[in-house]
């Protein structure tokens, strides 16, 4: 892990509430693991004071660059969205434990939780060395990200919205609980990241369908190095104790059937 100022190469605004921004620093681009995050001073001021957390969206190794996809939702991304190329970024990373690799996955990525799961479909290969299925879903059609970038790399993509404006009309754990009635599903590993009531279905499908699941918490952070004790999350000790674990330090990636919701 290390402090580094990261040059701004592009600042897009691919949808109304979304940008992506592409990143140059090296060590970054060599280091960060799909599943980890990096922690950014998104303003030069004091406002906002603390850093805000952001998993990779694509890492370039070899052209030293990654990418962020990030929501407007408030005053840090905001400040982010006013950055220009060529500005630079203070960040500290890469932060995090990231994802453990499976050959055969469903990715599940609710709004802007599928962004991480990007970078983790590229690393395994897309479809195109395994078997890869992506269930996407989202409110509306706007907020639905990534579908092409994900066919483009050879898997299966179904597009879920809320409201039924774009895909078919209802949640990424229907369609995940049809996908989990097919033969052999307990080959399978599941990856999520997205709303918590969302995260919680899916865990709860997992376990009813006997198959492997690690899920990503997005949860507010303060230092994002496991001093301050601001991101807990409850975890299975043994078959009767539970404990505390911090998602900054020991997450953000946890196997689902640790978790008590
Ligand atoms: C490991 C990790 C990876 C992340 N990766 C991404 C990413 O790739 N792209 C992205 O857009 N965001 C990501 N986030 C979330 C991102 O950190 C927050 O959206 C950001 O901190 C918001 O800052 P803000 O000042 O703009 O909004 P704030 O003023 O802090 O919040 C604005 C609104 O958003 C809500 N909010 C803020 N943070 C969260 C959260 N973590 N969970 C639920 N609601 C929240 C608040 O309740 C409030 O209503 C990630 C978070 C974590 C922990
Ligand atoms: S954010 Fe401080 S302990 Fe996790």
């Amino acid at each position: 892990m290390k402090q580094v100022k990261a040059k701004i190469v592009s600042n897009e605004q691919v949808a109304p509430r979304y940008y992506k921004m592409r990143l140059a620093d090296r060590y970054l681009a060599d280091n960060l693991k799909p599943g980890q995050f990096i922690e950014v001073r998104c303003s030069d001021g004091s406002d906002p004071l603390l850093r805000r957390p952001f998993g990779p969206h694509r890492i370039f190794s070899a052209k030293g660059v990654f990418e962020m996809l990030y929501e407007v939702v408030g005053r840090a991304t905001t400040a982010l969205s006013n950055k220009k190329a060529g500005e630079e970024l203070d960040i500290i990373g890469p932060l995090g434990n990231g994802f453990t690799m499976a050959k055969h996955a469903i990715i599940v990525g609710g709004g802007i939780g599928i962004a991480p799961l990007l970078a983790l479909a590229e690393k395994m290969g897309g479809g195109k060395k395994s078997a890869l299925q992506v269930v996407i879903g989202a409110r509306t059609k706007e907020a639905i990200l990534c579908e092409k970038d994900f066919k483009r790399l050879g898997a299966k993509v179904i597009v879920m919205t809320d409201d039924g404006s774009y895909g078919k009309k209802g949640f990424t754990t229907d369609a995940l609980k049809t996908l989990l009635q097919t033969p052999n599903s307990q080959l399978l590993t599941i990856y999520a990241c997205g709303p918590r009531q969302m995260m919680q279905a899916v865990a709860e499908l997992s376990k009813e369908y006997h198959v492997k699941c690690q899920l990503l918490l997005e949860e507010y952070m303060a230092c994002g190095v496991g001093v301050c004790l601001g991101c807990p999350v409850k975890v299975r000790k043994d078959l009767v104790d539970h404990e505390y674990k911090m998602v900054c330090k020991d997450g953000p990636v946890f196997d689902a059937e640790r978790i008590v919701w």
